[in-house]
């Protein structure tokens, strides 16, 4: 049996009527650009993210370049990330002007390692970018003091985290809550996606709000009048559209992902080869991806295509050694905790419509690879 890494078709047949119907609205009415559907959106996704404000605009990209030109860094301003996570993360502090400083990962959770962010931080810290990667939030709670303490901005890519929460001091925070701003990125794999490219701000501040809409579009707050120079990224209608039709199903399918987590981590926890993913205590880890850490993964990745079993790797090079970052000077053994990982993750299907069968073929593939 093939088993896809994820299969988006299987969920349109699920909602298919749904979704064309809010399509073939915005149709009818020919009004694809900032209709009510994309100031709806922004009320949902704020309301989600215990947030005040949400700013629609065309993609996670460009939801995390935005606050980052509203730092106005210069090039010598540094802000502080993580090397392993998808490139927009610091290939937008590039283009916002700034600087990426690259620091280590909780081996653990694989995302930021809070005091790593410490020791990274210098006269020229201008701000920290925060990935919560794979859906399972950072130690937020950790690393908001920090910033506290030297008086930075923290922006919380969560990219992959929409709906994932974090009890600290016994309340729930949500992905995205806690920042200067949440960024989320609506591109089709992620677990809420949008029929094309789109993404979302959120912040609890007013000032920055107004500033992040005149940004996204050309820094003007009336037409014809521009205070600064922003650019156009509008969200369309039409994805608003298929957004908002989709959205009343995120916590099923949330849920539906962390249940083939359980049933994936019965199966392989105890393997004397196979390490499940680990949730931190605090968190509700929303699986946006699944991912082991095995020895010979690359052998084992043959395998699995041989078999017809869809995986990935996430993220096979980080950031820190990529070509475009070599003038920063980091070497092979610069972040042992990431390069670790880059070497042994391997990413499974786990999407919501992923039957019993299909996982149990999953399992059974993998393991037999050990046996
Ligand atoms: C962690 C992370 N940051 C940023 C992005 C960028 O989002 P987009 O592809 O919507 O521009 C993504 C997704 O692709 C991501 O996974």
């Amino acid at each position: 049996m093939n088993v896809p890494l994820l299969d988006l078709v299987a969920q349109y047949r699920t909602i298919k009527d749904d979704v064309l119907t809010a399509v073939m609205a915005v149709i009818e009415r020919q009004g694809f650009i900032m209709g009510p559907e994309v100031a709806q959106l922004e009320a949902e996704i704020a309301r989600l993210s215990h947030a005040r404000h949400g700013i629609a605009c065309a993609s996670g990209t460009d939801a995390l370049l935005l606050p980052l030109k509203a730092l106005d860094l210069r090039r010598d301003d540094e802000v502080i990330t993580t090397a392993f996570t998808f490139f927009a993360t610091a290939g937008t502090i590039h283009n916002a002007g700034g600087t990426p400083v690259f620091v280590d990962i909780d081996p653990v959770t694989y995302n930021i390692s809070p005091a790593a962010v410490e020791a990274a931080i210098t006269p020229k810290t201008r701000g920290i970018v925060v990935v919560h990667l794979f859906g399972q939030m950072a130690a937020m709670e950790e690393i908001t003091a920090i910033a506290g303490r030297h008086g930075l901005p923290v922006i919380e890519d969560a990219a992959q985290s929409i709906g994932a929460r974090r009890k600290i001091d016994g309340v729930w925070r949500m992905s995205g809550e806690l920042g200067m701003v949440g960024t989320l990125s609506f591109f089709p794999t992620k677990n809420l996606g949008a029929w094309g490219d789109a993404g979302l701000i959120v912040t609890q501040d007013d000032a920055l709000a107004e500033r992040l809409r005149r940004l996204r579009l050309h820094g003007g707050s009336r037409q014809y009048l521009h205070e600064e120079v922003g650019t156009n990224s509008r969200l369309d209608s039409l994805q608003a559209a298929v957004l908002l039709a989709k959205l009343p199903h995120l916590a099923r399918w949330n849920e539906a992902r962390q249940r083939n987590a359980a049933r994936y981590n019965g199966a392989f926890s105890g393997h004397p080869a196979i390490c499940p993913p680990r949730t931190d205590p605090a968190n509700d880890h929303i699986f946006h991806q699944y991912t082991i850490q095995v020895p010979q993964r690359d052998e084992l990745q043959a395998h699995l295509k041989a078999k017809g079993v869809g995986h990935a790797i996430y993220y096979p090079l980080a950031l820190h050694l990529q070509p475009c970052f070599a003038h920063l000077g980091y070497r092979r053994g610069s972040l042992p905790a990431t390069e670790a990982a880059m070497d042994s993750v391997l990413s499974l299907p786990i999407y919501p419509e992923l039957t019993r069968e299909q996982q149990d073929t999953v399992i059974e593939t993998v393991t037999s690879f050990y046996a």
